[in-house]
């Protein structure tokens, strides 16, 4: 496992951090007894356990079963009826916090939009009833294509509202990924923006749905909202504007009471292989786990004004920008655009403006912060904060400190979250008044949830060992399969150890129980937080006309985690040329998106392989990131490539 590297600077962490007093004194909970008799009562009974949590929420009819487990397919509170967007909006109306700020959103160009949760129910049934209009029924797949905006989560509430399973497209992927996803989950209806403002520049969106479109048969309709004001080509009959259809509706629509099984929602996410993985995940178990993290990881408390960095376009978007917080009654802070727009301390001086009580964020982002330099948030008042998170990759210890002093001053808990897409909520972090941290550990499971670390024959490892991460037990936020693809999640997700989840990330635990990850162990690349898979990269590469072969790396970075260093080898007529690498990244870009433009192109005669046919990107890996191989390489078959990649090198 080529992770094992990473533990023994890890190691030397030996920083240890309790919960201030005056957090815990204040705190959901308060102490570690008191998280240790939780996480002793739901190991005990966890369906019991999960069951008391989930009197929390609205039910229109509470469940008949806890859970049925038929591995590897769990249903969670079967025969309840339940709907989120009345969870997360209807319930409060008939309590002081009707008119409490549900949502502060901010433009990257400077505008401000505050709904309360009265505005914000209204928004969503009228939005509910203009996807009715356009034909959209229960079950249903609806694609949302947008920027950060406020119609963001107003779709998505929308459709949770009538039972329609909403699938959202980052905003930074391309038209040719937008087609892929469309069409794989057959989506009926598109909701998109003209654009959205990033950098000062305008991403255009309605232009890369009108691409897409073309081949997207299942799309009826176009729904587009005016954020950016450029000019738009409207196809009469297949395009409409936000802003006329909203006109035309009632400003009620009834919740739909669904079951607790029904899908809410698809979110893609990289595999090891070139298609992306639909993630299905349903309402009543998400919504249950996504509450409870919320509430208790971020102790968040009515009065907190909660900020999380995330895109919507990500799982972090969906559980932990709408749906958890707003079904706590929380108000939650939003903003389009980039960190360092104008100037990088944007995300400080907004801090400083709504003061923001609670910020979470990514790994990625803090390494980005430490290299523009200390002197942006030290221009801030930044003493409205109260506690900081991470989420996305490991944190190396540094930055944990640097966000630590110069963001938390010493005094804000840093909750450190492991878990993933396939997860839909927050698995392994500290609780805040709780649980002393340690720089770069995600610490312990939350209550009810049981990782362990194996081998790959499924035998746990002891402490300090590395191994693999896998979940022993069913979860109510898990997912339920990959849409369309139910042996790929048996395979993938559950026969790598028999019966139990596998997570795809290598790490350890320490003797004290606290869990290190390592990073992923499989052939993903988080490239700043974001997955993506190499095999995506390669048939990218591989779909350029001049490239016979392809084969993609990861290899450390400072700022994003991992970069992308691609092998390539060109078909007998073309040779490299500093164009063609040029031509090659943005054909990448073209087929997916920014996030995975390589980093670099390196061209090659050959690519290391076994025997059998297998690209060794082990070999590759450590020929992109140390320029040698010291690895063992007696599996090679042809040891002269190994000596061209080593010269190219020079
Ligand atoms: C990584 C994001 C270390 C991990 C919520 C996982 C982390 C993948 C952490 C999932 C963390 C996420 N510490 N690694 N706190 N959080 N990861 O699906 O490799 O975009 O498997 O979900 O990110 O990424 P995804």
């Amino acid at each position: 496992m080529s992770t094992v590297t990473n533990i023994e600077s890890v190691l030397q962490e030996k920083r240890i951090f309790p919960p201030p007093p005056e957090f815990s004194a204040k705190a959901h909970i308060q102490s570690e007894a008191e998280l240790e008799r939780l996480r002793a009562e739901a190991h005990a009974d966890p369906e019991a356990f999960w069951a008391r949590m989930a009197e929390e929420l609205h039910w229109f009819k509470k469940w008949d079963t806890v859970l049925k487990w038929d591995p590897p397919h769990a249903e969670w509170f079967g025969g309840g009826l339940i709907n989120i967007s009345y969870n997360c909006l209807d319930r409060h109306l008939s309590t002081w916090r009707r008119n409490k700020a549900a949502l502060i959103w901010e433009g990257e160009p400077g505008e401000t939009r505050t709904y309360t949760y009265q505005q914000l129910h209204t928004e969503v049934c009228k939005f509910a009833n203009v996807l009715k209009h356009a034909g959209v029924m229960r079950g249903d797949r609806v694609a949302l294509y947008m920027p950060l905006i406020p119609e963001l989560a107003i779709s998505m509430l929308a459709c949770a509202r009538i039972g329609a399973t909403h699938s959202v497209v980052f905003g930074g992927f391309s038209s040719a990924a937008l087609i892929d996803r469309i069409n794989d989950a057959s989506c009926k209806v598109v909701v998109t923006a003209d654009g959205g403002w990033r950098r000062g520049k305008e991403v255009k969106l309605k232009a890369a749905v009108d691409e897409a479109v073309k081949e997207t048969p299942s799309v009826t309709a176009c729904i587009v909202v005016r954020r950016t004001g450029s000019q738009q080509e409207m196809q009469d009959g297949r395009d409409f504007w936000w802003h006329d259809l909203m006109e035309t509706v009632e400003t009620d629509c009834a919740a739909e009471e669904l079951d607790s099984e029904h899908p809410l929602y698809i979110l893609y996410t990289s595999g090891t292989t070139g298609k992306p993985k639909g993630i299905l995940h349903t309402t009543a178990g998400y919504l249950l786990q996504a509450h409870l993290t919320t509430k208790w990881v971020f102790d968040l408390k009515d009065e907190d004004l909660y900020w999380c960095t995330a895109d919507i376009g990500w799982v972090t978007g969906h559980s932990y920008v709408v749906y958890g917080p707003l079904s706590n009654g929380a108000t939650v802070l939003m903003y389009e655009g980039a960190p360092n727009f104008p100037e990088p301390d944007r995300f400080w001086s907004m801090i400083e403006k709504h003061r923001v009580n609670i910020f979470y964020t990514a790994p990625t982002a803090i390494r980005a912060f430490i290299k523009w330099g200390d002197s942006w948030p030290l221009k801030h008042d930044l003493s409205s904060l109260r506690l900081l998170g991470t989420v996305g990759e490991p944190i190396n210890p540094e930055a944990w400190m640097w966000y630590h002093r110069t963001i938390g001053k010493e005094r804000c808990p840093i909750v450190d979250t492991w878990w993933q897409t396939e997860t839909g909520a927050i698995m392994i972090t500290p609780i805040p008044g709780a649980t002393p941290t340690k720089p770069g550990s995600g610490t312990k499971p939350f209550p009810g949830i049981e990782p362990d670390i194996m081998t790959r024959e499924g035998k746990s490892v002891g402490p300090n060992e590395g191994g693999y991460l896998v979940l022993k037990r069913p979860w109510p936020s898990m997912l339920r399969t990959i849409w369309g693809d139910d042996e790929r999640y048996k395979q993938q997700y559950w026969s790598q150890i028999d019966g139990i989840y596998f997570a795809g990330d290598g790490a350890r635990r320490d003797p004290d129980g606290y869990f290190w990850i390592m990073g992923r162990i499989d052939d993903v690349i988080n490239v700043s937080g974001h997955r993506l898979g190499t095999a995506e990269i390669e048939s990218a590469l591989v779909s350029h006309a001049t490239v016979a072969e392809a084969a993609v790396v990861a290899r450390p970075d400072e700022l994003k985690g991992s970069g992308i260093v691609a092998f390539v080898t060109l078909e007998g007529s073309h040779s490299p040329s500093e164009a063609l690498n040029q031509e090659l990244r943005a054909h990448v870009v073209k087929e997916i998106g920014a996030l995975a433009r390589p980093d670099e192109i390196r061209f090659t005669d050959a690519l290391p392989k076994t025997r059998s046919g297998k690209i060794m990107r082990r070999l590759l890996r450590e020929i992109a990131t140390s320029g040698t191989v010291a690895g063992d390489v007696t599996t090679l078959e042809d040891f002269s490539v190994l000596e061209k990649l080593r010269a190219e090198e020079e």
